[in-house]
């Protein structure tokens, strides 16, 4: 089969993981027999600075016109004080909101060999970690009105956090399902207490509840939601919530399974195409060095291959052979410890490639 992916590299680090995540296509492609095609277009600080916006319309069509887009990184110092519409995380927003990708899927899977890096106690480690957060990405605070006005002459600005029933029953339907297939486990996070959006959010969920019998529903609020993830994070199979809270949730979850550069991700909307990335940032004080980790971006292939090309067996060679690496005490400078074997960004690539079999 044949497959057009389209490429952004982004700044920072981006190129480099996504350099390092290429070769592992090509040896999936070459071992299965799979065409990947490729397209590379310009997002972020790349794009202001060679034409001047974060993303052209052309750019987007290109994405449009694939099967899957694999993003590595975008922003950094450089650009942090342009206007809202000219930052190059303007890009990610018109990405997600222009191809429809409102769910959001951040599994975080803490490795039984990255138990140490986890900082967590070891009694609550031994428990596992295994959640996915699907995390609502074209709603919410996001995406709602904000702006600046003058108040008896003083500054002041807004932001607002919109959702309609539409937008909270599709998220919501995306996660029971996802949660249907795991341990049939579903907390939908909130603040309930406080927020209008929250309350609707509730009702919603309650209402869909009914449509999942098989699945072991629960609420909570979005603060408690953040202490348990350290306190027990074990007691998580699939949580469910709004754009912020996903964002800022799915960092701990990233952090309590080793290192942010652990963690990929899939944006997806009504069909099987999706925009594929690590859940970390473009790292831009690491970028050029060849230590960032490529891991994140590297699972994140397999993420596409599972979700966008129905290649549930490619994915897991891959997700077995950064398993095997990590087994073999490789390890890049976020997650090592005394006893691993530190590489680089392209060597990590290489010893996962010669993994795959
Ligand atoms: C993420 C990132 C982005 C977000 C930033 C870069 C705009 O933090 O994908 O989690 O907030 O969505
Ligand atoms: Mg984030």
């Amino acid at each position: 089969m044949s497959y057009n992916i389209t490429l952004i590299k982004g700044d920072g680090i981006g190129p480099e993981i996504i350099n390092a995540a290429l070769p592992v296509l090509d040896k999936i492609g070459k071992i299965y027999n799979h065409n990947f095609q490729f397209e590379e277009i310009l997002a972020g600080g790349c794009s202001i600075d060679k034409i001047g916006e974060p993303i052209t319309d052309e750019a987007l069509e290109v994405c449009r016109r694939g099967d899957a887009v694999l993003l590595g990184a975008v922003g950094g110092p450089k650009w942090d004080n342009l206007s809202g519409n000219l930052r190059p995380e303007k890009a990610l927003f018109r990405l997600r909101g222009e191809l429809g990708l409102f769910t959001n899927i951040r599994p975080a899977f803490l490795h039984h060999a990255l138990r140490d890096a986890c900082p967590l106690k070891k009694e609550l480690t031994d428990k596992g970690i295994d959640l996915i957060i699907v995390r609502e990405l074209t709603g919410g605070l996001y995406f709602g009105e904000r702006g600046r006005y003058n108040k008896n002459g003083i500054e002041t600005a807004f932001d607002t956090m919109p959702y309609s029933v539409a937008e909270i029953e599709r998220i919501g339907r995306v996660a029971f399902e996802i949660a249907r297939k795991r341990r049939k486990k579903l907390c939908s996070v909130d603040k309930a207490n406080v927020l209008e959006t929250s309350r609707l959010w509730r009702e919603v969920m309650h209402r869909l509840r009914e449509d999942y019998p098989d699945v072991e529903y629960s609420d909570m609020l979005v603060d408690n939601a953040a202490m348990q993830l350290v306190r027990a994070p074990y007691q998580f199979d699939v949580i469910v919530t709004e754009n912020m809270f996903g964002d800022i949730l799915s960092d701990e979850a990233s952090i309590i399974t080793g290192s942010i550069g652990m963690l990929p991700s899939a944006s997806m909307g009504s069909t099987t195409f999706g925009m594929y990335e690590p859940i970390h940032g473009s790292a831009p004080e690491i970028a050029g060095r060849d230590i960032a980790n490529p891991i994140a971006t590297i699972l994140s292939v397999a993420m596409m291959l599972r979700y966008s090309f129905d290649l549930e067996t490619e994915a897991q060679a891959i997700e077995k052979a950064v398993v095997e690496v990590l087994n073999k005490g490789y390890r890049t400078g976020d997650i090592a410890d005394k006893e691993s074997v530190v590489v680089g960004t392209r060597e990590m690539s290489r010893l996962v490639c010669e993994s795959i079999n």
